[in-house]
């Protein structure tokens, strides 16, 4: 088992990660209180699969006995990240005589997570929650730095709060059961932080494709303790985003317009991602930071994992279409849109571009 700590001014918590860590009670006792209520929050998809055993290890904890052990099973998918699903927990809550001692533990991937952390940021003014992320991109992404948040129905993540949960414990061993896309699309976050932050990881990542996407127990834990660990750095250096944190979004700015115009789920996340990152990648390449060979390694590394390489097609989105949605990218400033690009491999800052740069770097 690994266990990494993330410490912030305010706050620090551990991150466990391992093959059937959610079996452990012990990775829970430290953070429940006797005589606590908890709910677990989770969705129609993980409730047949994984309920029953996390609520096993809470009940063998001994630390909350089975009066005060809730749960609720919310609709799956993006469009239920929203008041209605926050309003079901909250009542849930309120008819069961939550107060502000009292817990959640949110079990699901990125969608769980979010609505859970940003409805315990309301609850009575704040109350704790401890994150079981079971999807790759919750793993090594969302569950971590406290960024929780709904959608609204004009614009995703528009409702938000910044709040940490007490502990992140990661289970690899639910992985096996992640759709295949899914799992591909969460590897893209992975190789992000490589491409953002460390060289090694880079080989590493290219050393070990069969081994990863193949779930081999030891390759995949290594693969997610290193991608969070690099995530924390981040987040432990500059918590609210003013800085360096931004260079999390490498590869998002080009992403996000790829995932917005085709519409949300045509192309996941991490597949937009994994496209935008390599437009990223020409960029900086096309800005005279990384040659041509580091931008091969980058398109091949991704392309290698599974992830689509080729944007779509001008027909379906063309310059203005990528300028309308980047223009609006809340890492903008001074009507300029600013882009993360690598300064070279496991190094990465923030620039702007002229609009000949970017038209050349989505015509790949
Ligand atoms: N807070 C942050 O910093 C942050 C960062 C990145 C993304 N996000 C958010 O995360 C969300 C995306 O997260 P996601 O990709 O995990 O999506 P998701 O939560 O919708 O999960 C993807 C699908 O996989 C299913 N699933 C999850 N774990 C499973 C398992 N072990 N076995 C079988 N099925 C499983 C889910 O039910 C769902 O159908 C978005 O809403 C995004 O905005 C937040
Ligand atoms: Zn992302």
């Amino acid at each position: 088992m690994q266990i990494l700590s993330i410490k912030l001014a305010n706050h620090s918590y551990p991150i466990y990660i391992g093959e059937n860590a959610m079996d452990n009670p012990q990775y829970f006792n430290q953070h429940l209180k006797n005589n606590q209520k908890v709910l677990i929050v989770t969705n129609t998809t993980i409730a047949p699969l994984y309920l029953e055993r996390l609520k096993h290890t809470i009940a063998i904890s001994g630390i909350i006995n089975s009066d005060n052990l809730f749960s609720i099973v919310l609709n799956d998918g993006e469009q239920y990240k929203d008041w209605s699903s926050v309003e079901r927990i909250v009542q849930c809550m309120l008819e069961n005589s939550f107060d502000r001692h009292s817990l959640i533990i949110a079990l699901g991937g990125g969608v769980i997570g979010d609505m859970v952390g940003f409805t315990c940021s309301i609850y009575m003014r704040g109350i704790q929650f401890i994150q079981v992320p079971t999807s790759l991109l919750a793993q090594v992404d969302s569950s971590i730095g406290g960024k929780t948040g709904i959608n609204h129905e004009l614009g995703k993540n528009m409702l938000g709060a910044f709040c940490h949960p007490q502990a992140v414990i990661a289970d690899t061993s639910v992985l096996k059961t992640l759709d295949k896309r899914q799992l591909i699309s969460g590897i893209a976050e992975i190789l992000k932080h490589a491409f953002i932050a460390d060289v090694d990881f880079i080989t590493w990542l290219e050393s070990n494709i069969q081994n990863v996407l193949n779930l081999d127990e030891q390759s995949i834990k290594y693969a997610v303790y290193r991608s969070c660990q690099i995530k924390a750095s981040f987040v432990e250096q500059d918590e609210k985003e003013q800085n360096i944190r931004a260079y999390l979004n490498f590869g998002h700015t080009f992403g996000h317009a790829i995932e917005s115009h085709m519409g949300y789920g045509v192309w996941l996340h991490g597949e937009a991602v994994g496209c935008g990152m390599v437009m990223a990648a020409r960029l900086s390449m096309l800005q005279g930071y990384i040659n041509n060979q580091q931008y091969l390694r980058i398109f091949n590394l991704i392309q290698n994992y599974g992830l689509p390489v080729i944007p779509p097609t001008y027909k379906d989105m063309n310059f203005n279409d990528y300028i309308k949605y980047m223009s609006k990218d809340k890492k903008n400033q001074n009507n300029q849109i600013n882009f993360i690009i690598l300064k070279s491999l496991g190094n990465a800052q923030k620039n702007i571009a002229t609009s000949k740069e970017i038209e050349c770097s989505i015509n790949i």
